[in-house]
């Protein structure tokens, strides 16, 4: 099994760290191909806590190569601060870390630029960034006049670039911000980030080349999604969306391995449903079960801190990024934060205008209109955080968990009751297969 993937998929924050670091202890290699400092992975081993924004997931484990690659926006700063609060815990990375050199950099410009839109845009068409300028690189990426890849900070005129970009750009800062000031020197940007490349130079390779060779030599590597399936830029609640492929749909192209060398892919999702930042949300509980639910699961954002929008699990919209990444097992995470409720609701079809509909609607008016038709399965009463296996948990659990699974048409491999490494339940994978309804 050469290739295995982890995708989220809802609106992010599925708890794919735990996962990875679960899975690393089978791996060769753990890659990261797309998003970048937007991201946050928790990673709790014993009592040790590990946040990672920028690093694949796998660091923590040194026996692990690590592969920043080319789809991924890099922040020299963020990536530099973990590496060394890793290298203080006493986690080496030297050796085990590598930075494409085709990854696009997030400059100063991209952090003021996300920064003004996010005051300029308010209310319902305000999508809630994270403000780590991520929107801004990849359009640079995509624009290509104005881009600067992690390679380009090696170059000889990596100054002059930097003068003309700033040169170009101020202006249009300036005609953004209106009153406020804008501080972007050039000057002071290369002497800054003159002290990046010195940093980060060790690290820096043509890892597309590398990750092809360990692929052909039949490694066993796992690629590590950032954020979810509906904030995928094409396949996602769009606008409400991050700026790169976070679906299933962009393993290949951020790794840069075609998707025959992509053997499983795992689909994680919380067995309820979570948002950050902007956008339509129709199982959203604005009630006081939404808040049972965001104080128990600490539903707070590892990169902003933002309270997260709760609500009922989605299995229309999970069914559809199930397909849409052509996942092979679901994880399904966090079914403690469940217990204590009398009752549960599983959103199975919307009502549209009307009418009935079980698809997932392609564009954010519509899912807005979307008023969820759901189903109640009873509840239970125990903590479940001490279960390993599937028979200590109680029946309603059980039930809860076979009919995601059904109205999803996928089973689910693993079943997480708590933060910590030991606290995940690995399903029998002999049973029937589940037929999607
Ligand atoms: P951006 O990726 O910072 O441009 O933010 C775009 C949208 O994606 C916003 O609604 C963010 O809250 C959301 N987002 C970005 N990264 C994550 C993540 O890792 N988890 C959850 N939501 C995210």
């Amino acid at each position: 099994m050469a290739g295995t993937c982890i995708i989220g998929l809802q609106w992010g924050d599925e708890a794919k760290g735990k996962l990875v670091d679960l899975l690393t202890k089978n791996m060769d290699v753990v890659v990261r191909y797309q998003g970048g400092a937007n991201a946050g992975h928790t990673v709790v081993v014993g009592d040790a806590v590990y946040k990672l924004h920028h690093l694949p997931s796998g660091i923590i484990n040194d026996r692990v190569l690590n592969i920043v690659a080319a789809g991924v926006v890099v922040h020299p700063e963020t990536i530099l601060r973990e590496i060394n609060s890793l290298v203080d815990r006493g986690i080496d990375v030297q050796g085990r870390l590598l930075l494409s050199d085709r990854a696009h950099v997030v400059m100063p410009w991209h952090l003021i630029e996300d920064q003004l839109w996010n005051v300029a845009v308010s209310g319902e068409n305000n999508i809630g960034t994270t403000l780590r300028g991520i929107g801004p690189c990849y359009r640079d990426k995509v624009g290509r006049s104005y881009a600067v890849r992690v390679g380009d900070l090696l170059r000889a005129d990596f100054a002059d670039r930097v003068r003309e970009i700033v040169a170009a750009r101020l202006p249009v800062l300036r005609a953004m911000a209106g009153e406020q000031a804008v501080d972007l020197n050039a000057e002071a940007i290369i002497a800054e980030f003159t002290g990046y490349r010195e940093q980060l130079r060790p690290f820096i390779v043509d890892s597309t080349q590398i990750l092809l060779d360990l692929v052909e030599q039949d490694k066993r590597i796992l690629y590590e999604g950032a954020q979810g399936s509906l904030l995928d830029i094409d396949h996602g609640t769009f606008p409400f969306v991050t700026s790169s492929n976070s679906s299933g749909v962009g393993i290949s192209a951020g790794a840069g391995v075609a998707a025959k060398w992509l053997n499983k892919v795992i689909g994680v999702c919380k067995c309820y449903s979570t948002r950050v930042g902007g956008g339509p949300f129709p199982t959203e509980l604005l009630d006081e079960t939404g808040e049972r639910i965001r104080t128990k699961g600490r539903e707070y954002g590892t990169t902003t801190g933002r309270p997260r929008r709760c609500g009922w699990f989605d299995a229309v919209a999970v069914r559809y990024t199930r397909r849409l990444g052509g996942i092979d097992r679901l994880a399904l995470m966090m079914l403690d934060v469940l217990s204590g409720h009398d009752e549960l609701k599983i959103c199975v079809a919307y009502e549209l205008d009307g009418r009935r509909i079980e698809h997932f609607p392609g564009s954010a008016d519509e899912l807005r209109r979307a008023i969820p038709i759901y189903e109640t399965l009873p509840g239970w009463q125990e903590e479940i955080t001490e279960a390993r296996d599937l028979a200590d948990l109680p029946e309603a659990a059980i039930n809860y968990i076979r009919r995601i699974e059904t109205l999803v048409g996928c089973e689910a491999e693993f079943v997480s009751v708590g933060p910590d490494r030991a606290q995940t339940i690995i399903c029998d994978s002999s049973r029937a297969p589940i037929n999607a309804f």
